[in-house]
């Protein structure tokens, strides 16, 4: 593998957010572009989400080439681009910008996240899935599915907010607490919080919800294994980790920034290093 230098010459690509000292981003997008042996480097920016509108300003100012957008901003930012893409315009969330000539352009990458390891996995096409909360990654797994033929529930804590968010794509809503008979689905996707942070060892529904023949796709991934996938795994379903879709949403971010194929094989190698390291 050769090894890229920051130079002056170095494109610039940062991920913002707030908090974003946790973010494995710069970590995985920098192994990227030494493997592809391409001059970019890409650094972590905390944003607050009163200065979002100062930072994108700012960044076609400092001839920032790209973003990769994390919490609190995937919303606000859509109306400060120049252009948002179709897609994520209907998922109402940017998670990507590209810097075309000073023309800042919006897209969103989580939606393929959640649909390419799926599809690895089976053909979407008629099955039923049940998406556990009804916030940004809802949103992403929602269009995902139904792009793909699939219908979707979603079980969120409350109700009538999940109407409100979901609305543009109109999926049956019901409250989480109904989520304990979940055998006429074949995949169950967490978009929860819960399982990280304070509520670790948590699970969104208990195990008896849970059966062989499901497919259960956890978006958290730090921890690598959240009490979910554990339980999911104890029944015998087969389970897809949120590093897989973290590793696809950044390879699909890696593809807008540089124009050039992502090195996914390094990216899965050095996300898995750093998730081991921060356990
Ligand atoms: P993101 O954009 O990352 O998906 P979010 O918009 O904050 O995050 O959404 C968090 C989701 O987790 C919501 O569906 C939330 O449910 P509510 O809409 O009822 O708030 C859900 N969630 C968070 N904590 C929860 C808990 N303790 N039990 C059940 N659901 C929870």
């Amino acid at each position: 593998m050769s090894s890229v230098s920051v130079s002056a010459t170095s494109s610039v690509c940062l991920i913002i957010g707030d908090p974003v000292s946790h973010s494995l981003s710069p970590t995985m997008h920098n192994a990227a572009y030494t493997s592809a042996d391409i001059p970019f480097v890409m650094a972590a920016a905390h944003v607050q989400a009163e200065r979002l509108a100062d930072a994108i300003r700012g960044m076609t100012a400092l001839n920032i080439k790209g973003l990769a957008v994390t919490m609190p901003h995937k919303v606000s930012i859509v109306k400060l681009l120049d252009e948002v893409d179709p897609i994520a315009q209907k998922i109402g969330a940017v998670n990507t910008v590209v810097n075309n000539n000073g023309r800042l352009i919006g897209y969103n990458t989580d939606w393929l996240g959640i649909l390419r390891p799926l599809e690895r996995e089976t053909s979407l096409a008629g099955k039923s899935v049940a998406i556990l909360g009804a916030g940004g990654a809802a949103q992403a797994a929602i269009y995902a599915c139904m792009s793909a033929d699939a219908s979707v529930t979603i079980f969120n804590r409350s109700v009538e907010k999940a109407k409100a968010l979901t609305a543009e794509f109109g999926p049956t809503v019901l409250p989480l607490q109904d989520a304990h008979d979940l055998s006429s689905y074949d995949i169950i996707i967490n978009t929860t919080s819960v399982g990280m942070a304070e509520t670790i060892g948590e699970s969104p529904i208990s195990g008896s919800s849970l059966r062989e023949h499901h497919i259960v796709f956890e978006t958290i991934y730090a921890p690598a294994t959240t009490k979910l996938l554990s339980l999911s795994q104890e029944v015998g379903a087969k389970t897809i980790p949120g590093s897989a879709m973290f590793l696809e949403q950044g390879a699909a971010q890696f593809e807008l920034h540089t124009g050039v194929k992502a090195p996914k094989a390094e990216m899965e190698r050095i996300l898995r290093a750093s998730l081991v390291r921060n356990l």
